[in-house]
């Protein structure tokens, strides 16, 4: 529909009508046959409300979908269309690597690949709109949603963010089949809670603020993401469904966002709890003023906007504005036209979890694991394996956003290996997978007795020429409101470990997690250590794939492991200080602790493979670099080992001196080589100016001239550098 009869439409429509637009429902409202169940719900809303909300989240379903939209689109005095969202953060029917692991494969070619699966699942299944990419940046292992950022570099986080946009929406017409629009969420900030507590305030300078949190999701606007999503939290102690400053000065006025600005569950009715509201009526009022155009989940719109602008509080335009972007949006979608859009039971089947889907998550799987230590101990090959441990038949290995995936359609470590059928292998659950507590309870329980459990597996142990410990955190133990203060593995599981190690020396322990956990124990006495974190539909045989060798692990950490708790938040790009501090040092007044070190336990970027890898020293083909030049930076990299593998080589910045503290480092560039034992490759990148520009003192965003140093090498920590000069 061209937009002038958009704006005819949005003429002919009653004010009630808008109002519905700008309302989003549950599914919950929705019997499975697609029957509005009514006002049987918590959130207070009337039957008439519901019926003319006009967009659900969370229902799935090509039928019930089908079903609801019919029965919407009647009653609609303009039958205009719903439009369907819901959460698919890493997949829907077949499930990918949790986004944390995603970053740590440094390919964004292949998470494109694995979001544009996810999108034909979907859409298939009837929906319009995922609640992805979350870009916010993360550098808080405490935080239970670090599992659904791609990690703690903003500018890492950008091409992932890009890359989903882009398998999510395509680079056409969102209209075309097997597509969905992306919603780029929380705006803004919402991965630097204090003290690491989910909701808690965000306290950040603004020029942090634009440095380090703002990139990503402007890579994803400028990726073209539709819609953009409000955070719960307050920055600098305004919320954000109320930060007039944030979503018009920033999100549209500067990164020039003309989509639809939807709030997070209850957000905005939440601005009462804030404080920052004193009523429901204010809190519409607030929220529109900041250009929020649909409210999730709360009435604060439908039961008090007639009445603001009744009295003039409000004006109307603000509304038609919301409104007309909303008609945008479905009318992007194709959904006047075609209202089911790709909705069809049968592809709903055919695509859900197909070989190629499964093939796609298999191999990202199995890129997305971080060998963190290996003393030669992997790859395995014949010998008896001991597979112990609560993870070793437990199917729930896809995440806390898996809304969709089913333990029953994901592969166990016991059936990967068994599907591998060559290996003499025994399998024992060790112990529960942890004492439980929060939502995990009674999901952690085992139905053997701990003491008996604990026996068998050290029995096995003893009689195994290796042990595969299969070791971790609990999926609930991660995600939303799901913030750990304590971020070891639980007492029983460690228990576990103690014993069999005290039996058994060849111990290789495959770790499944939503976040970096505290794991200096296991890193100093395991033989080798996986970080899989949770790897979903296929993990089960991508875990096998690498413990055997058929793939050589390449995963790099998109996230620091800390040493212990106390030392979070801890990330690569940290500020010199006036009192830089370097392990050995002995003066005192440094920025040190007395009782840790400063580095992390494993830093960004890190990860070990089967094979060794050379890069040589970095070339600058000049040493000074003028504005407009583009300066290549070259290393050469070789295959030391004896089998095959890939190495990340990653480029690293350094501004040695500015008008503000910079970090000592900034990723600005990563490519992923795969090279033959013996074979060499040059890899080459290019400096342009912009890659050298932050906030300055007076908050403008420029580079300045002066001295940069450049790195290049496996991880944050490489030394291996050159120095040029930025010219005036
Ligand atoms: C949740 C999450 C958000 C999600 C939304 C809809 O509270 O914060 O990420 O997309 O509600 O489920």
């Amino acid at each position: 529909m061209e937009q002038d009869k958009l704006i005819s439409l949005l003429n002919d429509m009653s004010l009630e009508e808008k109002i519905g637009q700008m309302l989003q429902v549950s599914g919950m409202f929705y019997t499975e046959d697609g029957v509005l169940t009514g006002p049987a719900n918590t959130a207070g809303f009337t039957q008439e409300e519901i019926r003319l909300a006009g967009s659900v989240l969370g229902s799935v379903g090509a039928e019930q979908l089908k079903k609801i939209q019919r029965e919407y689109m009647e009653r609609q005095p303009h039958h205009i269309p719903l439009i369907f969202m819901a959460d698919i953060i890493n997949g829907f029917r077949t499930i990918f690597p949790i986004p944390l692991a995603q970053g740590c494969t440094f390919d964004p070619e292949l998470v494109e690949e694995g979001a544009a699966a996810a999108a034909r699942e979907s859409a298939a299944t009837g929906l319009h709109l995922t609640f992805s990419p979350m870009a916010d940046l993360v550098r808080d292992a405490r935080w239970g949603r670090v599992m659904e950022s791609t990690g703690e570099d903003a500018w890492l986080n950008g091409r992932f963010a890009r890359a989903m946009v882009e398998g999510y929406q395509g680079h056409g017409s969102l209209k075309e089949k097997g597509r969905i629009a992306a919603c780029v969420k929380h705006f803004a900030g919402y991965g630097a809670p204090t003290a690491g507590r989910d909701y808690n305030a965000v306290e950040l300078s603004e020029r942090t603020l634009r440095d380090d949190y703002l990139p990503a999701y402007k890579e994803a606007i400028d990726a073209g993401a539709a819609t953009v999503m409000t955070s719960f939290n307050t920055l600098d102690r305004v919320p954000s469904s109320a930060n007039r400053w944030l979503m018009r000065d920033i999100l549209r006025g500067e990164m020039g966002f003309e989509g639809v600005l939807i709030s997070d569950w209850a957000a905005i009715g939440e601005l009462c709890s804030h404080g920052v509201a004193r009523d429901q009526e204010e809190a519409a009022r607030l929220a529109l003023e900041a250009g929020v155009d649909i409210d999730m989940m709360t009435n604060c719109y439908c039961k008090h906007l007639k009445k603001l602008v009744a009295s003039g509080a409000v004006s109307g335009t603000l509304i038609d504005e919301a409104v007309l972007r909303i008609l945008k949006l479905k009318n992007d979608l194709g959904l006047f036209e075609n209202p089911y859009k790709d909705a069809d039971a049968v592809q709903e089947q055919e695509l859900a979890l197909c070989a190629a889907h499964r093939q796609t998550a298999r191999w990202m799987a199995s890129e997305s694991f971080v060998l963190l230590k290996n003393d030669g101990i992997l790859p395995l090959a014949g010998e008896e394996t001991a597979y112990i441990g609560p993870y070793v038949a437990n199917g729930e290995i896809y995440g806390a956003w898996s809304l969709f995936g089913t333990p029953e359609t994901t592969v166990t470590i016991e059936q990967g290996i068994k599907n591998r059928g060559d290996v003499q292998a025994y399998f024992a659950e060790g112990c529960p997978l942890s004492e439980g507590f929060g939502r995990a309870k009674d999901a952690c329980a085992s139905d053997k007795p701990a003491g008996k459990l604990l026996q068998e597996a050290v029995e096995l142990a003893k009689r195994a020429d290796k042990v595969v410990l299969a070791l971790g955190e609990h999926r609930r133990h991660s995600g939303e409101a799901a913030s750990r203060a304590d971020i070891t593995l639980p007492a029983c599981q460690m228990e576990l470990f103690r014993q069999v190690c005290a039996v058994n020396r060849n111990v290789v322990v495959v770790l499944f997690s939503g976040r970096p956990l505290d794991i200096r124990e296991i890193s100093e006495r395991a033989a080798a250590v996986l970080a899989v974190w949770m790897p979903g539909t296929e993990g089960g045989n991508a875990i096998a794939d690498v413990l055997y060798g058929d793939v050589n692990p390449s995963g790099r950490l998109s996230m620091s492991f800390p040493y212990c708790v106390g030392q979070v938040p801890v990330f690569y790009g940290q500020f010199r200080t006036g009192r830089p501090y370097t392990e050995g040092m002995e003066d005192q007044y440094v920025s040190r602790y007395l009782d840790i070190p400063n580095r992390p336990l494993y830093p960004f970027g890190y990860g070990l493979s089967y094979t060794t890898f050379a890069i040589g020293p970095v070339q600058l083909d000049a040493q000074q670099m003028r504005r407009t030049d583009r300066l290549r930076v070259s290393v050469t990299v070789k295959n030391t080992g004896s089998v095959s593998g890939s190495e990340v080589v990653q480029m690293y910045l350094t501004d040695v001196h500015a008008s503000v503290a910079r970090p000592v480092r900034e990723l600005r560039g990563f490519c992923k080589v795969h090279l033959e034992p013996g074979e060499e490759k040059e890899v080459s990148f290019e400096i342009a100016e912009d890659m050298l520009r932050f906030h300055d003192i007076h908050m403008n965003y420029v580079s300045e001239p002066g001295a940069f140093r450049v790195y290049v090498g496996n991880s944050s920590e490489t030394e291996n550098g050159a120095e040029f000069v930025l010219e005036e």
